[in-house]
């Protein structure tokens, strides 16, 4: 079998020991051929392609990034009526002249929803989830996530000790657009004060008049972990939107920091490492079987699979009744609600 894989939407650490897991599975236990696609959808829109041997694959599980390159092409996203190519024609036609038998695609929720799209028009798909937000439905853990988590719990860790030298309130944003899995597991792991998600419904004065009791019980320092999905207004960044009212109810002194794109980069956990083998090398036992429209998943520990069509266009987000969250408040964490 010939099989194709390409790398979609924004990078994370682990897309390079996926793509080695696909790889050398596919090579070395089925004698499969396998095709890297450059810069995700745009390189099979455009021809881009290089034909990966096992030499390629060696050294890659420890880099961060994608060797194979990523855009936020959606083929099916419709274009102004004077560039109006076919994208998704194109893409087919392109599939059939390279001869694929598969394609893999590894992204988060917009590449699964293209991903389920293809594999009705016929294309034989496999997904893998793969994102630091770790909100793509129908997996417990995309791998990403672990790395981020680390990068910004080690960042957290660092500006609790400057914190408290300077007797301020720290406020930190961590990525997470839709959902707050990494602003409420680094928030927790870092022992955060106050931890803010897209899914809580905040009022920052509840999150101010905690801050003045922490300050009136000798607490004099806070941390304040924001995810940067908050409702906010649009010309402000979340930590800015957070910082600024806390220093204007609180009067304390209140710092912020973004950490940004530096939870997206550099050496994969050892966890995603072996969470991304796992998801690679399962995606070609999948094809091996002849098993598409398929998305590679964790349930628990076992690595297994949903239907595409059940993944496409949801978002996994952090229940209300989490059972962290649960905890969290039995210990006073504050998520900025009158309960706190
Ligand atoms: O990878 C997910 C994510 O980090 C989101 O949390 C963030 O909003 C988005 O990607 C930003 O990515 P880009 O600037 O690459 O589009």
């Amino acid at each position: 079998m010939k099989i194709g894989i390409l790398t979609a939407g924004g990078d994370c650490p682990g897309i390079n020991a996926a793509i080695r897991g696909v790889g050398k599975t596919a090579i070395l236990e089925y004698g499969m051929e396998v095709i890297g696609i450059s810069s995700g959808f745009l390189g099979l829109i455009n021809q881009e392609y290089t034909k990966l041997d096992e030499g390629q694959l060696s050294g890659i599980l420890t880099l961060g990034g994608t060797i194979l390159g990523t855009s936020r092409e959606n083929p099916f996203k419709k274009g102004s009526p004077f560039n109006a190519i076919d994208k998704p024609k194109l893409i087919k036609k392109h599939y059939r002249e390279l001869g694929l038998d598969a394609l893999v695609c590894i992204g988060g929720n917009g590449t699964q929803r293209t991903a389920a799209n293809l594999a009705e028009e016929g294309l034989n798909v496999i997904g893998i989830p793969k994102t630091i937000d770790n909100d793509v439905y129908g997996t417990d853990v995309t791998f990403g996530f672990d790395s981020a988590l680390w990068i910004a719990t080690e960042a957290i860790d660092r500006l609790h000790s400057t914190a408290n030298s300077h007797k301020r309130i720290m406020v930190i944003e961590v990525m997470g657009h839709h959902a707050g899995w990494l602003a409420l597991y680094s928030g927790m792991a870092s022992g955060g004060d106050v931890i803010l998600l897209p899914e809580i419904k905040f009022d920052v004065s509840y999150v101010a008049k905690y801050l003045k009791k922490r300050a009136v019980n000798k607490k004099p320092y806070s941390i304040v972990v924001v995810a940067e999905g908050i409702e906010k207004p649009k010309n402000e960044s979340a930590a800015r939107y957070i910082g600024r009212n806390i220093l204007e109810l609180t009067g304390l002194e209140t710092r912020e920091t973004i950490l940004g794109y530096i939870q997206r980069g550099g050496s994969p956990s050892p966890m995603d490492r072996v969470l991304a083998t796992r998801y690679g090398a399962y995606a070609v036992e999948l094809i091996a079987q002849k098993k598409f429209g398929e998305m590679v998943s964790l349930k628990g520990n076992t690595v297994t699979s949903v239907p595409l069509t059940e993944v496409g266009g949801q978002l996994r987000l952090v229940p209300m009744d989490h059972s962290l969250i649960e905890k969290a408040r039995k210990m006073d964490v504050c998520f900025g609600t009158e309960a706190c």
